[in-house]
């Protein structure tokens, strides 16, 4: 699999931090690659997960002493730095230095635990919805078998909510689309004042609401929405992060971090049940497409006005050269 140096150089979100607990070994995949992600005592670590010897998945071991990773096939014991520091069949023979683990970046934010497969080129990303004083729930993960591109782009989609989501976040007859704004800003593209008209905007609604939604895209595979609803001048209600954990290129595992100015007092299974049906109402939908990989070339689907957000999203990528999880030309052209 080639992945261009954009994915690889940049964060991606592996693993809810809560369930990287101490003592245990977490596996998960990023681009092809599996990782053993585990937390010792002075942080945590994402390594191959692979072992040196043989190549057997470490993640099958266990944590020893706190900060030793034991390898479950020959024993070999690697310590927090991913060097091997014992080989039990031979007791006190000197150590290769080759004998290592690949060790990875690893970052916590935001309820999750990020990784760099590459060279980091850029910080993590800023989710706004911090600085301000909401309530922070990581829900998901949410596998589909689709492309990260395909799982924005249905992210950035309000057309499809009467039909999607009918009862919740959309209803017929309310289906005509207002006019939007899209505009490249730097190295990000905006989306202001998108409407709908939704019969349950969030976990907590009990009335119809017509809701406006703002859409930062930052990152190829990642997006910051607003949510405001529009007849009242209370501060936005729902930020949400939509981030992505491409594995390969048509599978792909999302999250999203919901900060809400509401519900200070309610479980994160309140939210989490809530964008759970949600999600899986678009499953279907999202792993239907095809192709999988999203066509860049604009003439390879249709588009009705509405989709003005997605045409930009597809030339902004063409414009900073993805290859990876886009179909860069029509097949059989
Ligand atoms: S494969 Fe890991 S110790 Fe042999
Ligand atoms: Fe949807």
């Amino acid at each position: 699999m080639v992945i261009d140096p954009i994915i690889k150089e940049d964060w991606h979100p592996v693993a809810n931090s809560k369930d990287v607990k101490l003592g245990i070994l977490y596996a998960a995949n990023l681009l092809g690659e599996d990782l053993v992600i585990w937390r010792g005592e002075d942080g945590i670590r994402a390594w191959r997960d692979q072992c040196p010897h043989r190549g057997s998945k470490l993640s099958l071991g266990e944590i020893r002493d706190c900060d030793k990773v034991v390898c479950p096939y020959h024993g070999w014991q690697f310590d927090s730095e991913g060097i091997c520091v014992e080989m039990p069949a031979h007791p006190g023979r000197d150590i290769p230095a080759r004998a290592r683990v690949t060790v990875f970046s690893v970052a916590e934010k935001y309820g999750l635990v990020w990784v760099c497969v590459g060279t980091p080129k850029r910080d993590l990303l800023h989710f706004h919805g911090v600085d301000q004083d909401y309530k922070l729930v990581v829900s998901g993960p949410y596998d589909i078998e689709t492309s990260a591109p395909r799982a924005v782009e249905n992210f950035l989609d309000l057309a499809h909510f009467p039909f999607v989501h009918s009862g919740y976040l959309g209803e017929e007859p309310f289906t005509q689309m207002e006019e939007y704004e899209v505009d490249f800003v730097g190295e990000e593209i905006h989306i202001n004042n998108a409407k709908a008209y939704q019969p349950r905007a969030n976990a907590s609604s009990d009335a119809p609401l017509k809701v406006t939604y703002s859409y930062k895209i930052i990152r190829p595979f990642s997006v910051m929405l607003t949510k405001e609803p529009s007849t009242s001048d209370l501060k936005p209600s729902d930020l949400i992060l939509m981030v992505n954990q491409p594995m390969y290129e048509d599978r792909t595992r999302v999250w999203f971090v919901l900060a809400m100015n509401y519900g200070f007092d309610k479980p994160d299974k309140y939210f989490q049940d809530f964008q759970d049906t949600i999600f899986l109402q678009d499953k279907a939908v999202l792993e239907s497409q095809s192709p999988k990989l999203l066509p860049l070339e604009l003439a390879a689907e249709l588009h009705q006005p509405s989709d003005k957000s997605s045409v930009a999203y597809r030339k902004w990528l063409k414009s900073i050269g993805l290859s990876f999880g886009v179909q860069l030309c029509q097949e059989g052209r």
